[in-house]
């Protein structure tokens, strides 16, 4: 079932998410032919960014005359070239290629890297955008504005599409959905997944928590998706988070995505995930009837649905008798 995202014709909507299985070459070709639609590449962190520029500032210190200049540029370039080599072997390969960007922090260097992926042959760009907010006096608003800035720098640096891979703790999601699109984003991913540090009570250290996700985590993407959906008909959406198998995915389409993007599955059941829901997706389309994904895509958004079930939130209905 070929779909279409960020403008760009996939030959499935099974795209693979930013991850380690995107992260070399290899990985990629393997996720190509297992049928995967597209794949996102594994993030440039602005971190790793503002760790070069310090670096670089550490070298040209004054004194250091051709020497620092030699290491600067040397430096500038071998970084560079490092995750551009992978951009530009990656989009040798059948199926086209996101390129992904962390933004934690607001800054401009990472707005050339994003121009310089897309010279490498990325057909779009994914920015993977969130700032954990620690200070009291930040407010939400403030916080979507810096987001809604930040994607508007990119897109007007890049001449490829840009979609922006959201935060699940929004207070609006549709909001700010709206702002992004006001700047130019043509899609919008739900949502990403972060890194959760845990306890350990006996030792009383902190440990990693499991960052692979449990399928039942779907459920409130699928909200999110469906009144997103029926509110930006405009904006192209990739579910990510919770899509372990066909069913998942097929749910997600009808919720009104274009794609749905896959990490947990793969690390569960190795590549092979790919084509297997891949394959479920044309079975379950050919059982019903349906030719394309445009045919059922977004059958059941919050437009269609006419019991309204992804605004009610209260489990009113359940409570208090099933209880007992
Ligand atoms: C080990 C690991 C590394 C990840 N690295 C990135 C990353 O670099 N950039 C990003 O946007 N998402 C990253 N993710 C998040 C995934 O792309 C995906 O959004 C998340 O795992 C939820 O999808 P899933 O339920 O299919 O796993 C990572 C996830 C895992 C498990």
């Amino acid at each position: 079932m070929k779909t279409t995202y960020l403008g760009i014709p996939l030959r499935s909507p099974v795209v693979v998410s930013s991850s380690p299985y995107t992260a070399a070459l290899p990985r990629i070709e393997r996720c190509a032919a297992q049928g995967a639609g597209a794949v996102v590449l594994k993030s440039i962190f602005e971190e790793q960014i503002l760790r070069h520029a310090a670096a670089l500032e550490r070298v040209s210190q004054p004194g250091m005359g051709d020497a620092g200049e030699y290491l600067e540029r040397y430096l500038g370039d071998a970084y560079r070239e490092e995750f551009l080599r992978l951009v530009r072997d990656a989009a040798t390969t059948e199926i086209p290629v996101i390129a992904s960007i962390n933004c934690i922090v607001s800054s401009a260097e990472w707005v050339d890297y994003a121009a310089a992926m897309a010279a490498e042959g990325a057909a779009a760009i994914e920015l993977n955008i969130f700032f954990q907010p620690a200070d009291r006096r930040l407010s939400a608003a403030e916080l979507e504005r810096s987001y809604a800035d930040t994607v508007r720098r990119v897109v007007a640096a890049v001449p490829v599409p840009v979609s922006v891979k959201l935060p699940v703790r929004l207070t609006n999601v549709l909001h700010l959905a709206d702002a992004l699109l006001a700047r130019g984003a043509r899609g919008a991913v739900l949502f990403n997944r972060y890194f959760e540090p845990d306890i350990d009570v006996e030792r009383m250290t902190f440990v990693s928590g499991d960052p692979y996700s449990e399928p039942g985590e779907l459920r409130n993407v699928l909200r999110s998706t469906a009144l997103c959906a029926a509110a930006l008909p405009q904006l192209d959406l990739a579910v990510s988070t919770g899509v372990h198998d066909g069913a998942a995915a097929v749910k997600a389409l009808l919720c009104g995505a274009r794609a749905v993007q896959v990490c947990s599955a793969i690390h569960r059941r190795g590549y092979g995930a790919i084509g297997e829901i891949d394959r479920y997706i044309d079975d379950w389309a050919l059982r019903h009837g349906f030719g394309s994904v445009e045919e059922f895509r977004g059958r059941m958004n919050c437009d269609r649905d006419a019991d309204d079930v992804f605004r009610r939130v209260q489990f009113m209905r359940y409570f208090p008798h099933d209880a007992e």
